[in-house]
């Protein structure tokens, strides 16, 4: 985004807002439930899009510097690994010992590491993943080579500030992944420079679409949400543009944005006036206020379970100070318990969501032609997944 794109989507706001409307699909979008709740479908996912497609699965400002490190489990148990190495780059790779097998570090933990030691052995890996050492390996492994038993590597790239790896060890990330839109965005943000106020992380009974589904329409604030987001948002004004794949950036207008009609252009500020969404699904939304980013991260566990990160990214301390103010963290707490509280009352309707589903009893979704950018996200998800339009109806 540049200064001129904030603008524009200021004005289309306004636009839509004078008239009373906002961003329509041409019709009404309607599926099974199966798509939610069947362990054959969450298999085809697996196929299709969780072991397949380049994952955006952290921001490059959760690992600031050299040693820094998250791990977590991707579909399927996979183990991940994620740390930024001594030539400064972030690796993801398998936390899984090369001796045998053993968890490096436990799961869903960070902190900054100089050396990986393994808990069972003692097999020590650098930041890079080469084996460092092992203890008494000449006398017991002869015939190994220490040179071939670094830490299994799944190919990554940083773009825009995000991570994005390739389940699959034999595919890469393709440097033109993400549209420049996107990135100009995340630059606009600053994200590469914010810094992790707090984190964190449990799993809701929902399956990943339902959660996300929820994260992308303004129709249910007036409702969900009615004492936490509605007194601040337009109701049911939404704007949202992709430029390819399951990502989008959506703009959800707050009330100050109408005062922009009395303020000069020069005095318009989109974090100040909307909430600006990014998400990379499935697994990454970005959602800028105007002092915070919210990074939430969702791993599917299995089809009705998906594990929540929830990184509150902030602006460094002023002017070099190693910490924040009293005021500044006092701020930031605000908002960390804030964004979890919202979430929840999401969190909580998904769950009911998906126990219904479950259930059978209503065996449909509908998307209001007002919920486009679920239609939309439907519109990719089925291409991706390989479904002929005309072919919904045998989804049941
Ligand atoms: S399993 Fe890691 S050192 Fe033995
Ligand atoms: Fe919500």
């Amino acid at each position: 985004m540049d200064r001129q794109t904030e603008i524009e989507l200021i004005k289309q706001a306004l636009a839509l807002k004078a008239c009373g409307e906002t961003q329509y699909h041409e019709s009404t979008h309607s599926h099974s439930t199966q798509r939610y709740i069947s362990a054959d479908w969450f298999e085809r996912e697996n196929q299709a899009i969780f072991q397949s497609r380049p994952i955006a699965i952290a921001a490059a400002c959760e690992l600031p510097l050299p040693g820094d490190y998250l791990t977590l489990d991707w579909v399927n148990g996979v183990p991940l690994l994620l740390i930024r190495g001594d030539d400064n780059r972030i690796r993801v790779f398998a936390n899984a010992c090369r001796h045998r097998n053993a968890r490096l570090l436990p799961i869903g933990d960070t902190g900054c590491r100089k050396r990986l030691v393994c808990p069972y052995h003692a097999w020590s890996y650098s930041t890079e993943g080469s084996l460092l050492g092992a203890p008494d390996f000449e006398r017991g492994f002869e015939g190994l080579d220490k040179r071939q038993l670094g830490l299994v590597e799944f190919s990554s790239r940083e773009i825009g500030g995000m991570v994005f790896f390739h389940p699959d060890r034999d595919k890469g990330v393709p440097e033109n992944l993400l549209a420049d839109e996107m990135v100009f965005g995340f630059a606009y943000l600053n994200l590469q420079q914010q810094k992790v106020y707090k984190r964190r992380s449990y799993v809701i009974k929902a399956n990943w679409k339902v959660l996300l589904e929820g994260g992308i329409e303004a129709y249910h604030f007036n409702v969900a949400h009615k004492n936490t987001l509605a007194p601040f948002f337009l109701g049911n004004l939404s704007t949202w543009q992709s430029w390819g794949d399951m990502n989008l950036r959506m703009v959800l207008p707050k009330k100050p944005m109408l005062e922009a009609a009395t303020l000069p252009e020069s005095a318009w500020d989109i974090r100040a006036m909307a909430n600006l969404i990014y998400s990379l699904s499935p697994t990454i939304t970005l959602l800028a206020q105007p002092d915070n980013l919210s990074l939430i991260r969702m791993v599917p566990l299995s089809v009705g379970e998906t594990r929540i990160d929830e990184v509150l990214l902030v602006e460094p301390p002023e002017k070099g100070a190693a910490q924040w103010s009293q005021e500044e963290l006092r701020t930031h707490e605000t908002n960390f318990n804030l964004v979890n509280k919202v979430l929840n009352e999401d969190w909580a309707l998904g769950e009911t969501i998906q126990a219904n589903m479950a259930s059978g009893v209503v065996d449909e979704v509908h998307f209001g032609r007002f919920e486009s950018a679920l239609i939309w996200f439907h519109d990719e998800y089925e291409k991706i997944m390989g479904i002929a339009a005309d072919a919904l109806v045998t989804e049941r």
